[in-house]
């Protein structure tokens, strides 16, 4: 059996994987980070030049454990859906949709549901681990405990192979593999695609505060939108490494958040190595490294943040592109809905 991902390579997007369908989504719970940039968008601004890609706003899937506060996704649709336009996705190459507005979806869930146990849902580690981070604990909303199926049902709606998206998700694309092969075996022909996920190479990003990966809950993330000044503080905050106090002294790379950052960022990778060498000897302050990381990054979100205030301050201009890109996702999820109903044998009346 193939492995459920592979990572991402610059060159995989040419010719052979060309007719492969890409299908992604986030939860409209709060702006992006630039942990979701490396973790996915940047593979998505990629991709949409050589693949038929969708991008969902999960507004639906953000409701399962925020089903109090419907007002917070739904605002966060239209944030989101600015970050998507400001980073580069271009609405003439990606689908960009709204998941609450296709139907097909919440049908094909119900259909998929009959073929999960509650324990396999249970054992996703996934699941186990947002439900601990949560404190769910008994009260798990059954909305939530069931949301891998209805991850399942997003990407093979689209027929989407490939789901560029944070390793925290390969059990959700195990999950779906496994729905697509009980529903093949099911209706006797290989009707639904397998998907394999796509994760970015250079792995998890570091909060700002080192602890852990970038996240909204942890507080340690540095925001798309973010502004000069913001910037400027996340860097200063930034540890090096706690142990080079002098800067004659040979400094530690490895663990160190600002050459994770320079790694990450910099487009200059050669200019990278020469300060590690040079880090490491011994003779490099914390202080220049931290100048350069702060110049990388306020020249890589100088552009996002100009075209996202270009973007956000035409609300029209992104309804229409949201009210475009679903229309066309209709189309796709109810004809795939269409083709599992028949397959089924269930009535057409
Ligand atoms: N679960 C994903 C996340 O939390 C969001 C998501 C919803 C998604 N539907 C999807 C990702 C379909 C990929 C494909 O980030």
């Amino acid at each position: 059996m193939k492995a459920d991902y592979i990572l991402f390579e610059p060159d995989v997007s040419t010719a052979a994987d060309a007719r492969l369908v890409v299908l992604t989504g986030d939860r409209p719970t709060g702006p992006l980070h630039l942990g979701h940039y490396i973790g996915s968008l940047r593979n998505r601004v990629d991709l949409q030049d050589t693949h038929d890609q969708y991008v969902l706003l999960a507004d639906a899937q953000a409701l399962t454990d925020n089903g109090d506060n419907p007002d917070k996704v739904v605002r966060n649709i239209f944030e989101v859906a600015c970050d998507y336009l400001a980073c580069g996705l271009d609405p003439e190459k990606t689908t960009i949709c709204v998941q609450s507005c296709l139907p097909a979806l919440p049908e094909l869930t119900t259909l998929y549901m009959n073929l999960v146990t509650v324990a396999r849902l249970e054992r996703n580690p996934t699941i186990k681990e947002e439900i601990r981070s949560r404190g769910f604990e008994r009260d798990i909303p059954a909305g939530f405990l069931c949301y891998p199926v209805a991850q399942a049902a997003d990407i093979t709606a689209f027929r989407a192979t490939l789901v560029p998206v944070g390793d925290d998700q390969v059990p959700m694309i195990e999950q779906t593999n496994e729905i697509v092969r009980r529903v093949n075996r099911l209706v006797g022909i290989d009707l639904l695609p397998s998907c394999r996920a796509m994760l970015s190479k250079v792995g998890r990003l570091p909060g700002i505060d080192g602890a852990g990966k970038m996240s909204k809950s942890a507080g340690n993330a540095l925001n798309l939108s973010a502004t000069p000044v913001e910037i400027s503080n996340a860097v200063k905050m930034m540890y090096t490494d706690k142990d080079h106090l002098r800067a004659a002294d040979p400094g530690k790379i490895e663990g160190n958040v600002v050459f994770a950052y320079l790694d990450a960022f910099d487009p200059e990778p050669d200019a990278v190595r020469t300060l590690k060498e040079h880090y490491s000897a011994g003779g490099l302050g914390d202080s220049v490294v931290k100048k350069r990381l702060e110049t990388v990054l306020q020249e890589f979100l100088a552009p996002i943040r100009t075209r996202r205030l270009q973007v956000s301050s035409d609300p029209g201009y992104v309804r229409d592109v949201l009210r475009q890109g679903t229309e066309a996702a209709r189309a796709v999820t109810s004809s795939t809905l269409a083709q599992v109903k028949r397959a089924m044998g269930l009535p057409e009346i």
